[in-house]
Formats: C-alpha cells, structure tokens, sequence
C-alpha cells in the first residue's frame, strides 16, 4: 500500500544523505531562502515566553540538537511525507486558531489558543529527549505546560478512560490532505492515567521561541517516553472518552504502529531494529535506545509487563 512506502521511504533516506542534499539545495536558493525565512518567529508570545522558568527535572542530558536540525528536518504528514515541509508548514493559519475540549467532562470548553495557554500558565522550559519510531533521535528545549493542567480545569466525569486529540483539517493549505488514502484528520490518544502523567506536556515553544509552524504551532503533545508519532502536532480538538481512540498510524497499519508506542529497544518495528537510535546533527552518532527513553522512573508504573510492549 502507498502509505507504507511513503513512511519507510523517509526511514530509509539517510540524515546524512539528506542534510548533504539540502547544503546543495541551500546554495541553489541562498537568495529565496531569506525571503521564504518563517513570519511565525516574531513572538506573539512574547509576554509569556520572557517569564519562562527552566524546569530543574528536566535538563540537558545529552547536547542540545541544533535548532536549525529541528526545525528543518520534521515529519508533518499534512504538508507531505519528506522531511523536508517547514516552507509548506508556514501556510498554517494559527492566529486565530480555536480549539475545543469536549466530552465527557464538566467543563467543556472552546478557546482561542493564545487565551488557553494564558489561562494555562506560566509557561516552564523542560529539555526533553525526542524519538521518532524511525530510529532517529534530537534533544530539545520545549516551552509549554503539563497537560494535566487541562485536567484539571476542565475536570473529566468519573467514565473519561481516555483522551483523544486531533489536527487540524484543511486541505487547501495542507496538500498532504489531499491524498485520500491517509486516514485525516491526524488523531492520536493516550489513556487518562498517561494523559494525567507529569511528563505529558503541551508545547507553545521551541528554543525559547514561539513553537514553529512546522513543528506544531499553536500546540502539539510532547511525550517523551512514547515514539514520536503519539506526539501529535497543531491539536484542534481534545475529547474526553470512554472509547480507546485509534490512532492516524494505527488505523493505517496496526502490525506496525499500536497504541502504546512506548520506546522499547528489545521490540523491533516491523521493518527495521530499534536498539539503536541516530541523533540528528552535523555529525550523526549512533547510541544504545533506552527503554521508555530513559523515562522509566515516572512512567514505568503505568504499565503492566505486558503494556511495556510496542502494540
Ligand atoms: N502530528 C501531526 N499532526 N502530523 C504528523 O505527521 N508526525 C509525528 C508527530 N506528530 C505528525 C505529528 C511524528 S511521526 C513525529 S516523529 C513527530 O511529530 C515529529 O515532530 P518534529 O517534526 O517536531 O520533530
């Protein structure tokens, strides 16, 4: 099926090879390039991003991956399945971008994104180590708030077992949209417990800078310990429920993508190994994956033996 290739085509494209490509290309429109350079860099939220407090539990244990890696090199289906979409991304309309949280909760609510994360305040910078089911990996300094800040607000009804999110759908702006087979909008879900976890973050920054289109503005999911497809980008939509959600990537091949997507050395992905991961940068290193990617001690406890598991 074409979906298949599309994914694997991009896990098998080597950084390398590709960051050599894009210095080539780079040469070629040196002169476009700085008048396609992203808008979204001016920091609308500016305010809130001066009072960023670095969260102590979370610092720097490996280098940072450089900023012009992360924003450069991204999977965001929507706008096409090479790595290669921040200029497309910049087509995301974000202001003003309205957001529902509905479901089984007390207090549904539909918000202007800027007005939840000021009601969500004040924003914290966690670095988080982030891995793609694709064996690459970066380390990254994210501005947001936990998750169960929402929780809490909008106080789930004693049935929400599960949370589900989803993007945005527009296919005018996304041309990824307009390939009928993928299963859009992109959705994604984790249980309440997962949900409520201290390591599940939502995102407004990247780099102390307002999130990047390509990256997931307004807000995306960030969970560490999980493959990085669970970390779904520009969210639109978040519904308490008493239904296991099915995933974008689950609905597509459930062989390969579950539910659980805990980063897991010891199951490999269908098609390739994952006991090792390559962190992206000028030069790639090869090192070790780490179960739940190192994130054992907050998570461990949700899972029984057999959750551990990829599916
Ligand atoms: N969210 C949406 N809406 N669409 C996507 O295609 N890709 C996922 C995740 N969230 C994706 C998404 C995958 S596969 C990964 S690895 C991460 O976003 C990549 O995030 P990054 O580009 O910020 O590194």
């Amino acid at each position: 099926m074409k979906f298949k290739s599309n994914y694997q085509e991009n896990s098998i494209t080597p950084s390398k090879v590709f960051f050599e490509r894009r210095k080539t290309l780079k040469k070629i429109f040196l002169i476009g390039s700085s008048i396609l350079l992203p808008s979204n860099y001016r920091l609308a939220f500016a305010n809130i991003l001066d009072n960023v407090e670095k969260n102590e539990n979370f610092i720097n244990t490996r280098p940072l991956t450089l900023e012009k890696y992360a924003t450069t090199y991204n999977n965001f289906y929507e706008f096409g399945s090479s790595k290669n979409i921040w200029r497309s991304a910049q087509k995301l309309e974000t202001n003003p971008w309205l957001v529902s949280i509905d479901g089984l909760v007390e207090k549904p609510l539909i918000i202007e994104a800027k007005e939840l994360v000021e009601l969500m305040g004040p924003i914290e910078e966690r670095i988080y180590r982030h891995r793609c089911v694709e064996a690459w990996a970066m380390t990254l300094p994210w501005s947001g708030f936990e998750f169960s800040k929402i929780i809490e607000y909008v106080q789930p009804l004693n049935n929400a077992k599960y949370v589900q999110f989803e993007t945005f759908l527009d296919p005018k702006i996304a041309r990824g949209q307009k390939q009928k087979w993928y299963p859009w909008p992109y959705t994604e879900g984790l249980t309440i417990q997962e949900a409520s976890n201290t390591l599940t973050f939502m995102a407004t920054g990247l780099y102390g800078k307002e999130l990047p289109k390509q990256n997931g503005a307004p807000f995306r999911l960030v969970l560490p310990w999980k493959y990085g497809f669970k970390s779904i980008k520009s969210i639109k939509k978040i519904t308490f429920t008493d239904r296991k959600p099915i995933s974008f990537w689950e609905n597509l091949q459930p062989s390969e993508y579950g539910f659980w997507a805990n980063v897991n050395p010891n199951i490999p992905h269908a098609r390739w190994s994952q006991e090792n991961e390559k962190l992206i940068g000028d030069d790639i290193k090869v090192v070790p994956t780490q179960i739940f990617n190192g994130y054992g001690e907050y998570v461990e406890h949700l899972y029984n033996n057999e959750k551990k598991y990829y599916f």
